[in-house]
């Protein structure tokens, strides 16, 4: 199993910036057991795709066309050379009201039109201090999961909402608990998928606790906001990882 480190630009870059960071980028060495993905704005998925990388959009509408508007096409996204898409991120939950039901039928849609989707979970800071972070992420996998089977590749990002964008990084104990329920559920909810599958750790991410959290149990992936935005800080990720 490929250890991947996707970086999440969210809402930055423009077209431009995007050809300049593939430009540097380019010349980084990623050794063979690494993946690399870029989930972008959809105004960049064509210098994106024209990158050669592997990408995706960070958003889909469960339609292939229609009267949906400001929403994203799957399918468009697949035909520009899209191969992954991230769905439930915190930020869609949080600000756009997306619930664990529209996560399940976005992962439903992403698998039909042949995006690999990575289906994020996470507890809030008041659900950790109410001791409820386990019992969040059961309700989160259990309905975003339902009725699926992975069809490509299908991974899940473990991403503490108040380790998003904070500086605040979740302590290797914390990370290793999660990431651990969400093996163990995984094992009993789809044992002919699992192996495949990659439990990625989000939340302030940097080249200077990637190799710490890498190691930690049940870790086999990052995905990367803020430090995923500069070729400098995106290869020092690597870096740390490749050791
Ligand atoms: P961060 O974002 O690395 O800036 O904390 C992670 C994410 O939101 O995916």
């Amino acid at each position: 199993m490929s250890f991947i480190i996707a970086a999440n630009w969210k809402m930055n870059k423009a077209p431009q910036d995007t050809v300049e960071f593939f430009e540097t980028f380019r010349q980084t060495k990623v050794a063979d057991k690494i993946k690399t993905l870029f989930f972008v704005p959809a105004v960049n998925a064509l210098p994106t795709s024209q990158a050669g990388v592997n990408w995706g959009p960070q958003n889909i509408f469960p339609a292939a066309t229609g009267a949906f508007t400001g929403e994203n096409s799957p399918k468009v996204m697949a035909d520009l050379g899209a191969r992954y898409v991230l769905v439930g991120h915190s930020e869609r939950r949080s600000l756009f009201f997306e619930t664990d039901e529209q996560t399940n039928i976005k992962l439903h849609s992403a698998q039909e039109f042949g995006l690999s989707p990575i289906l994020c979970v996470g507890e809030t800071l008041d659900e950790r201090k109410q001791g409820l972070t386990l019992e969040v992420l059961q309700r989160q996998l259990v309905t975003g999961l339902s009725n699926l089977t992975p069809s490509n590749e299908l991974h899940i990002a473990y991403e503490p909402v108040w380790a998003i964008g904070t500086g605040e990084v979740a302590t290797t104990e914390q990370v290793s608990e999660a990431h651990r329920f969400i093996r163990k559920f995984l094992q009993e909810k789809l044992p002919q998928h699992h192996q495949k599958m990659n439990i990625l750790y989000g939340g302030s991410v940097k080249p200077e606790n990637a190799n710490e959290l890498s190691k930690t149990a049940e870790v086999s992936g990052f995905l990367v906001g803020g430090a995923s935005l500069k070729p400098d800080s995106f290869h020092g990720i690597i870096e740390a990882v490749q050791g």
